[in-house]
């Protein structure tokens, strides 16, 4: 083998992610795809017609590099308007390529090599790898407060127990992908109290903001003064309006903090898609297309539940996201990644392993869907699953 060949790995540990081997897998076997996190629906034409209009003025060089002014006053009336924090467009708030790109760079921005970040599992595949690229360690703790498998609460005292003079950071997702519980204001307000007398920097992944059922509120941290001080929240616009492919995404912070993400963001990305970011400012002009969203999430939700209620699967609770998870421990014996594959090639519906989810693999036999999914898509998937 020559050098080139021989690189060493900066991430030796990871492999293809289980939705691109999963997504494969549904196509090959014409499986109903209820694995990958992305609507199988189109956006609001509206939004397409506000790209082309945006393009068609001439908005098609580099924007600003935090961001299209017209953008960041938006988000920022937003979050006004639903947590009651003002943040402030010309030092708080980035637009960013998506939220991945988002969490990279608050990561890199915060973690120094040696540094711990606390990550609570089950949890989104990139958190470990981009606190890895930073030269930080993940330190893992478990979700759930009773041992009881499919409770996803969080434990304030595990948490507590995880935190040295080492860590850093914290990385929180409410609604939470994979297991669809949303924090409660109670949660926060004891994550609030643990971290009051410590240094540790939230990063608060908040891409499922807008999908919150059954009259539940969306806990931003920015509706907690003693969080939003030490926090990064992250937003995806892929997720609220239905377009995951454009990737564009939003970073606010306290402008201490934002100044170090910016120093990084220009350096990694410089700037995102012009064209969509005025097309968005257009469109957030009028909030009921996110302001609907729980409505529209919870019929689809209701619908997928009510069809599964006749099966063996035993279904956990689903708060918030597009995610339903299930035990399918009445069905099989199988692990969750055999069982997941037996389920795309013998049944024709395509669900992700929670495994995945953890980064020693705990394997409970629960499985994830995702209902962001025409009514069609779930019926079919609907008449097969209604076997087990
Ligand atoms: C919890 C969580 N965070 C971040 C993302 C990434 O969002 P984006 O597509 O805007 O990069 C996802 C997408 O699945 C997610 O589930």
């Amino acid at each position: 083998m020559n050098a080139i060949a021989q690189l060493t790995s900066r991430l030796p540990k990871v492999g293809t992610t289980i939705f691109t081997v999963m997504s494969a897998l549904a196509q090959e076997h014409g499986a109903v795809n209820l694995g990958q996190g992305f609507p199988d629906f189109d956006c609001d034409p509206r939004l397409l017609d506000a790209v082309n209009a945006a393009m068609r003025a001439g908005h098609n060089q580099y924007p600003p590099m935090a961001g299209v002014p017209a953008l960041r006053e938006a988000i920022a009336t937003k979050i006004q308007t639903l947590y009651g924090r003002t943040y402030d467009p010309g030092s708080e708030i980035t637009v960013t390529a998506g939220a991945t790109q988002a969490i990279l760079t608050a990561i890199l921005a915060v973690v120094h090599p040696g540094d711990e970040v606390i990550v609570l599992e089950p949890c989104y595949d990139s958190y470990e790898p981009n606190i890895e690229l930073a030269g930080g360690k993940a330190v893992f703790v478990p979700l759930g407060r009773c041992g009881q498998v499919g409770d996803f609460r969080p434990d304030i005292e595990r948490i507590a127990a995880a935190i040295t003079p080492r860590t850093r950071a914290l990385i929180l997702n409410t609604p939470h992908n994979p297991s669809a519980t949303v924090w409660a204001a109670e949660d926060m307000q004891a994550l609030a109290e643990l971290l009051r007398p410590t240094p540790i920097v939230v990063i608060s992944d908040e891409v499922y903001e807008h999908m919150v059922f059954d009259g539940r509120q969306h806990e931003s941290v920015a509706r907690h003064p003693g969080l939003a001080e030490r926090s990064f929240i992250v937003s995806s616009f892929g997720k609220t309006y239905h377009v995951t492919g454009w990737k564009v995404g939003y970073v606010v912070a306290p402008a201490p903090l934002m100044a170090e993400f910016r120093k990084v963001h220009q350096f990694n990305v410089f700037t995102v898609n012009t064209p969509m970011q005025h097309a968005l400012a257009a469109y957030m002009a009028d909030p009921a297309p996110y302001l609907e969203l729980p409505a529209f999430y919870q019929r689809k939700r209701d619908l997928f539940r009510d069809g599964l209620a006749g099966t063996r699967l035993r279904l956990l609770p689903s708060e918030g996201s597009y995610f339903q998870c299930v035990d399918y421990s009445a069905v099989s014996d199988l692990a969750e990644p055999a069982f997941c594959r037996w389920l795309t090639t013998e049944v024709g519906v395509a669900a992700i392993p929670l495994s995945v989810f953890y980064h020693d693999g705990t394997d409970r036999k629960l499985a994830r869907f995702c209902f962001a999914k025409r009514d069609d898509t779930l019926q079919q998937a609907l008449e097969r699953l209604a076997k087990l």
